[in-house]
């Protein structure tokens, strides 16, 4: 299993580290079959997984269920847990319980959390300091859709950018091993992944972060709504339909079960 030695070294190689969300035992099976350095089990299992509308209704019970799933389909995959909305916002204290129970509950290798506040700086300094290896989180953040007003490409003013740099040098400088960087300005995402030395992981932040992530969901094409920057492999919204459809009618049709699906012929 990859550590994060390993994603520093990557980054300082210039080999990118692929990243993908994964919820269950499936998708943490397919992901690591596929050959995926990193899987984060990632709060956008509230939309694409149970069906809310954004990602604030996910708690700490739905995080630790998923990921000790996805664990169990991807053994020998670095694993990334998200922590909910709420779960690092209360006290230090509450911040370092739920972080340590993604890693010894979850069996995850690192936990994740959104935003360079002062207040998120002191939980990423709380989190490693038990040696939990921490992933950052700026720019669109779905967490806090509430504030920016949905979902808003941020730092594209140069004060924005400029707030978003230097909350990204003061999340290295705490101690994250990793920082993800969503719904930024390719320049912006080329900038900060120059100006750090831990590795960055873009989605829509363009093509010079250290390593990419998208939702497991949106590459299989199965998800209500795709954005821009989704590349889709596959189509399977369409596909899935299409074959129960035909299960549906070969059973009406009696063309299934035909004689070779039989278990036990008498
Ligand atoms: O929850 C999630 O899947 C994420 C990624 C989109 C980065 O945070």
């Amino acid at each position: 299993m990859l550590s994060t030695r390993s994603f520093k070294k990557m980054k300082k190689r210039g080999k990118k580290i692929v990243m993908i969300t994964a919820y269950d035992y499936p998708s943490g099976k397919y992901a690591q079959l596929a050959g995926v350095d990193m899987i984060l089990v990632g709060d956008s299992l509230g939309m694409v997984v149970l069906g809310y509308p954004n990602t604030l209704k996910v708690t700490m019970a739905d995080i630790i269920h998923h990921t000790k799933a996805t664990r169990r389909g991807a053994t020998d995959t670095f694993i990334v847990a998200d922590m909910p909305f709420m779960s690092y916002h209360v006290s230090l204290e509450e911040t370092k319980k739920n972080a340590a129970r993604l890693i010894l509950e979850a069996d995850a290798n690192a936990v994740k959390l959104e935003g360079g506040s002062a207040s998120r700086i002191e939980a990423i300094k709380a989190i490693t300091d038990c040696e939990i290896p921490v992933v950052a989180h700026l720019g669109l953040t779905p967490q806090s859709i509430n504030t920016f007003g949905g979902y808003v490409v941020q730092g594209k003013k140069d004060a924005d950018s400029e707030k978003i740099l230097q909350q990204a040098r003061d999340i290295q400088d705490a101690g994250a091993f990793m920082l993800v960087l969503e719904g930024i300005p390719e320049k912006l995402g080329q900038q900060i992944t120059k100006e750090l030395k831990i590795p960055t992981i873009g989605i829509g932040a363009g093509r010079y972060c250290d390593g990419q992530v998208l939702v497991y969901h949106d590459i299989l094409g199965m998800a209500d709504f795709t954005p821009k920057f989704v590349k889709k492999y596959a189509n399977l919204e369409k596909e899935i339909p299409q074959k129960l459809a035909k299960y549906v009618t070969e059973v009406r049709n009696l063309d299934f079960p035909a004689s070779e699906h039989i278990y036990f012929p008498i």
